[in-house]
């Protein structure tokens, strides 16, 4: 791939970005549900769990309330074990309008509110603290912070007793789905000792609304409804349930310590003791480094708790942990990410999946494009690890990959077309916290609307 001819001669301009954000706040207003957002109108019609975070992380510059109420939507669904459901289902929207839907999972923390049974990635303390910065006066007279912190904080601690199934300070996720990253060639070695419920016995909805060469194939939907209907079927308790799939995902663990030093400041913030979370983020990031670096590669790794040790796939889930402060290896992975198997600068954001691997398609969701959420994440280390002349770039380069894609669900890294939905809600509400973190002059567009 020759490298610089990829991005050549694209820069948005401030006129652009004025426009741009008009229109990814088209697009939040239009996934609006009256109390959370959906991530799309057809792909994805209900409320998700690390989607509602990245949302509200955008919606902040437009609503810092409308803002808080979508994490207290996803808050306010939370289980007597402390867990976060992945989807919070839409009661208004048809069973058949998504699968699995609520009649699948049979599942929810009260009568009125139906939910799936699994997690996603616990990024929401650190976007409920970021929301809270946008308008600290208005938190304070809703009590967002004093009624979130709770609820934050059993979240964390279901993660840390119930799921630490490795026995070693990282939480484990027990479906490919909890990691967001669904279909990455990360899952493949765990998921092929899982038995696949044959296509005939389940409808997929996803291919109703996207190309079926940008989503996950049938024999990996088969495997995930086995693991899905195991858990359930075990009541979805963590203790007896036999967990095929057990794996410490280097994402999900990096967001956890991200969160837990969040955590702290808002324990400060509501006259909580901030002590035991910074203790608590400083435990998973050692044993982060202890479980999952990989000093060869300059990457985590997963790991996989059903037998086979570190997995030796190079996911972009092994690049997140760049965005937890003092990370001791952070200048390894900068260079990881500038060098071959990422692109970091010659290629459109940052790739789910090793350009240089061999499971690499640029199209198929998580094996390979571009998304923005991660991009973001991405953006945040390189900030935060002195990269800012390579985060001002990919910056750019997020930028243009949503206005020209019309805001797509993900991009392939080396044409920068879009894939999956368009309209997707954390595409637009990361351009709008692009943006914000460095807004067009007035003197730039005459005006600054
Ligand atoms: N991401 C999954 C889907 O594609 C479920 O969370 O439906």
């Amino acid at each position: 791939m020759s490298s610089s001819a990829i991005l050549e001669g694209v820069r948005p301009d401030a006129a652009d970005l004025v426009g741009l954000r008009r229109a990814a706040a088209r697009v939040l207003l239009g996934n609006w549900t009256g109390s959370s957002t959906v991530p799309s109108r057809t792909l994805y019609p209900h409320q998700w769990s690390w989607d509602s975070a990245f949302v509200a992380l955008g919606l902040r510059h437009l609503s810092p309330r409308r803002a808080q109420r979508e994490l207290e939507s996803l808050l306010g669904a939370q289980w007597d074990d402390g867990r976060l459901p992945h989807i919070v289902f839409d009661a208004a929207t048809p069973e058949g309008a998504y699968f699995p839907g609520p009649d699948f999972w049979r599942a929810g923390p009260f009568p009125g509110v139906r939910t799936s049974g699994i997690v996603q990635p616990p990024v929401h303390a650190f976007a409920v603290w970021e929301v809270f910065r946008a308008d600290p006066a208005e938190a304070e007279r809703r009590g967002f912070l004093a009624r979130a912190y709770p609820r934050l904080a059993a979240w964390h601690r279901y993660l840390r007793t119930r799921r630490d199934l490795g026995g070693h300070g990282l939480a484990a996720i027990v479906h490919p789905w909890e990691s967001g990253m669904d279909n990455s060639p990360c899952w493949d070695g765990p998921l092929a000792r899982v038995d696949p419920v044959p296509p005939s016995r389940f409808r997929r909805r996803d291919l109703d609304h996207a190309a079926p060469g940008d989503r996950p194939t049938d024999l990996d939907y088969g495997r995930y409804v086995r693991l899905a209907a195991h858990y359930r079927d075990h009541g979805y308790d963590d203790a007896s349930a036999p967990h095929a799939f057990a794996v410490e995902d280097p994402a999900f663990n990096a967001l956890l310590a991200l969160s837990e030093l969040a955590l702290a400041r808002i324990a400060a913030a509501v006259g909580a003791d901030p002590a035991p979370h910074r203790r608590r983020a400083d435990e998973v990031v050692a044993a982060l480094l202890d479980r999952l670096w990989d000093a060869s590669s300059g990457l985590f790794l997963c790991r996989d708790l059903r037998g086979g040790g570190l997995i030796r796939e190079h996911g972009v889930t092994g690049l997140v942990p760049l965005a937890v402060p003092g990370l001791p290896v952070a200048a390894d992975l900068l260079r990881t990410a500038c060098g071959a198997r990422f692109g970091l600068g010659r290629v459109h954001m940052v790739p789910s999946y090793d350009l240089t691997g061999p499971a690499f398609d640029p199209a198929r969701y998580w094996r390979g494009p571009s998304w923005f959420n991660i991009g973001r994440l991405v953006h945040l280390g390189l900030l935060e690890h002195g990269a800012a002349e390579r985060a001002a770039a990919l910056r750019r380069s997020m930028l243009r990959a949503a206005a020209r894609s019309r805001f797509a669900e993900y991009v392939d890294p080396l044409t920068g077309e879009g894939h999956g939905a368009t309209g997707f809600a954390w595409t637009a509400a990361t351009v709008l916290d692009l943006i914000a973190h460095d807004p067009p002059k007035v003197d730039e567009v005459g005006q600054n609307s």
